[in-house]
């Protein structure tokens, strides 16, 4: 299944930093069991790195390394056989790059002229970073007649409270947000409640 579709069927992209092999384990079989077979894993901790393999055993889920910023990244993100790669802005050496290896990238963008950029390089599934403090909901709605082809990823300050309001945009295709599978959760190991969380998203899906 491509990616566009994935994502329109799962509205919801939890985000994670994942430090330990058992963390990780957990978070696929929870995920799986609840039915939200997609996941970002953040690189803001250097031991996500040596564990990213693990994900190859979960083939019902889609995984995708966010934070991306070097070419190393993008290397990382196709030796351990993930599925796609986000950037936090937009660089077009970076999304070069990975279109040279035939890498699915969704490069993040905050401006008109960026969504310009990316969308001349062929891109039309673009993060919106970070959407809270970049004009939120309102400025994803200027762009919807400016930029019609273009679907956006609100990642940023969505937590459960407000990612209603923006999916409600017809240019959004899903919204990521590490509120769901938070640090807090993942230190203290709150796997129920992490189950809790993905019944409750899942329910924004329908
Ligand atoms: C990211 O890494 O994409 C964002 O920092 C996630 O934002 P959030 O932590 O506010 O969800």
């Amino acid at each position: 299944m491509k990616i566009k579709e994935i994502l329109s069927q799962n509205k919801i992209l939890p985000l994670a930093t994942i430090c330990s092999e058992g963390d990780a384990r957990n978070i696929a079989t929870k995920l799986i069991e609840a039915q939200c077979p997609i996941l970002e894993i953040t690189l803001r901790d250097e031991r996500v790195r040596s564990i990213l393999h693990i994900f190859q055993e979960y083939s019902g889920l889609t995984v995708g390394l966010g934070t991306i910023r070097s070419n190393e990244d993008i290397d990382l993100a196709i030796n351990n056989k993930l599925a796609f790669g986000i950037t936090p802005g937009f660089s077009p050496k970076l999304c070069g790059y990975a279109q040279s290896k035939d890498f699915l990238i969704i490069p993040g963008i905050q401006s008109a002229s960026e969504i310009m950029q990316a969308s001349e390089m062929g891109y039309s599934i673009l993060k919106f970073f970070p959407a809270e403090l970049s004009g939120g909901v309102e400025r994803l709605h200027a762009y919807k007649s400016v930029f019609p082809d273009i679907s956006f990823i609100p990642t940023g300050g969505i937590t459960e409270t407000n990612m209603g309001s923006y999916l409600k945009l017809s240019n959004v295709i899903a919204t990521g947000s590490s509120s769901i599978i938070s640090n807090d959760l993942i230190k203290n190991q709150h796997w129920d409640e992490l189950t809790k969380r993905l019944d409750s998203i899942k329910n924004k899906n329908e």
